[in-house]
């Protein structure tokens, strides 16, 4: 049966930062007929498209006026296995990390390093979820999508979906275009772990642990987010609200005459990534307000909503932060989640 399209629907359970902006049109999809059943009605024709899926990537600064369309497909399954690897394809309305949980007890490895990252299996490849040193697109095989120009379902492959650091075509060419409908992973049958991250590494060591299973990685990425970031169900967030800037060599250079201490991570190119939570600590944000919006006091790239705030409060907060790292350090910092 086709799913009910209900009429101006508060959003406010439906994305992290927890803000109540309204959509004109709202409705759950499961599957594709759902889609192609909405898209086909007369009263939404034509209307602007926007696909959620946990919403933990998205500042609403203002009510919607087309179709909110949420995936809640389910379903996760071995789809192949050869050698030392298995390939998992799981729906797009699938909770993330309830995939990594099923994937490791299962004994498929490779996905602990972004353990506890909120938000849908549809939603990862968008901004290519990364922690801990490992990105979506190392394990990524291809994802199943309605083309909108088309209403063809298509298959891309991970040199399709251009990922790149928080980005992928679902940001640039092709964003409005795609329904993702489902992931398919290349996972290892054998535990293989990076713990090359710094803090990942410290993690470890403090829990005593020299040669980490899968499972206590995993066991520790979710330890040290439960404690740097704020759970999205008790305080609104999006995760990190800025990208990390990658800077030129030269411009590095010129930073580091003054401020010898910045942190950086060089890129294979000779750039640098350098940490935005760092500029805008150094800047005196962390642990601010203004009126409900603020920085969370446990990570500076982190920008929250102490319960009262607008999505504009927020946003307004976000462009003060960014003049104030621009002024300081001269870099600019791009927000990561979609703003709409
Ligand atoms: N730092 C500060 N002040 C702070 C927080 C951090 O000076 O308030 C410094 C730290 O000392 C460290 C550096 O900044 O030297 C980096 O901090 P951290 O390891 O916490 O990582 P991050 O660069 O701030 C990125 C991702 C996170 C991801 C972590 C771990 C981005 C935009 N963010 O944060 O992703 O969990 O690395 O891999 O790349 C997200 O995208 O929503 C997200 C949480």
């Amino acid at each position: 049966s086709l799913p009910m399209l209900q009429e101006n629907v508060s959003l406010k359970a439906h994305n992290s930062f927890q803000l109540d902006a309204r959509a004109r049109w709202f409705a759950d999809v499961a599957s594709i007929a759902h889609v192609r059943g909405v898209l086909d009605d007369p009263r939404v024709a034509g209307l602007p498209l926007l696909v959620l899926g946990g919403g933990s990537n998205l500042l609403l600064t203002r009510d919607f006026s087309g179709v909110v369309l949420r995936m809640v497909s389910s379903g996760i399954a071995q789809v192949r296995e050869e050698g030392a690897h298995v390939w998992v394809r799981a729906a797009a309305g699938e909770n993330w990390h309830g995939l990594v949980l099923h994937c490791l007890v299962r004994g498929w490895f490779g996905l602990e390093n972004l353990s506890l990252i909120p938000g849908t299996v549809g939603a990862a490849p968008i901004q290519n979820i990364g922690a801990y040193g490992v990105e979506l697109e190392s394990v990524f095989e291809s994802l199943e999508a309605l083309d909108l120009h088309t209403r063809e379902v298509v298959t891309l492959d991970r040199a399709a979906c251009k990922f790149g650091y928080r980005d992928s075509l679902f940001k640039r060419a092709g964003r409005d275009r795609y329904v993702i409908l489902s992931v398919t992973l290349r996972l290892m049958r054998e535990a293989v772990v990076n713990t090359s991250y710094r803090d990942l590494a410290l993690e470890l060591a403090a829990m005593g642990i020299s040669q980490p299973t899968p499972q206590q990685v995993s066991d520790a990425v979710v330890s040290i987010r439960r404690r740097k970031l704020p759970d999205p169900a008790v305080i609104g967030n999006a995760g990190s609200f800025f990208k990390n800037p990658i800077v030129s060599r030269a411009a590095l250079d010129k930073l580091l005459q003054v401020y010898s201490q910045v942190p950086q991570y060089p890129q294979a190119n000779g750039s640098s990534k350098l940490a935005a939570a760092w500029l805008i600590d150094q800047c005196g944000w962390k642990g601010r307000s203004k009126g409900g919006a603020g920085v969370h006091d446990q990570q500076a790239l982190v920008l929250v909503n102490r319960g009262t705030a607008t999505g504009a409060e927020i946003l307004a907060l976000a462009r003060e932060i960014q003049a104030d790292v621009m002024r300081k350090f001269g870099v600019e910092l791009e927000p990561e989640p979609v703003i709409l």
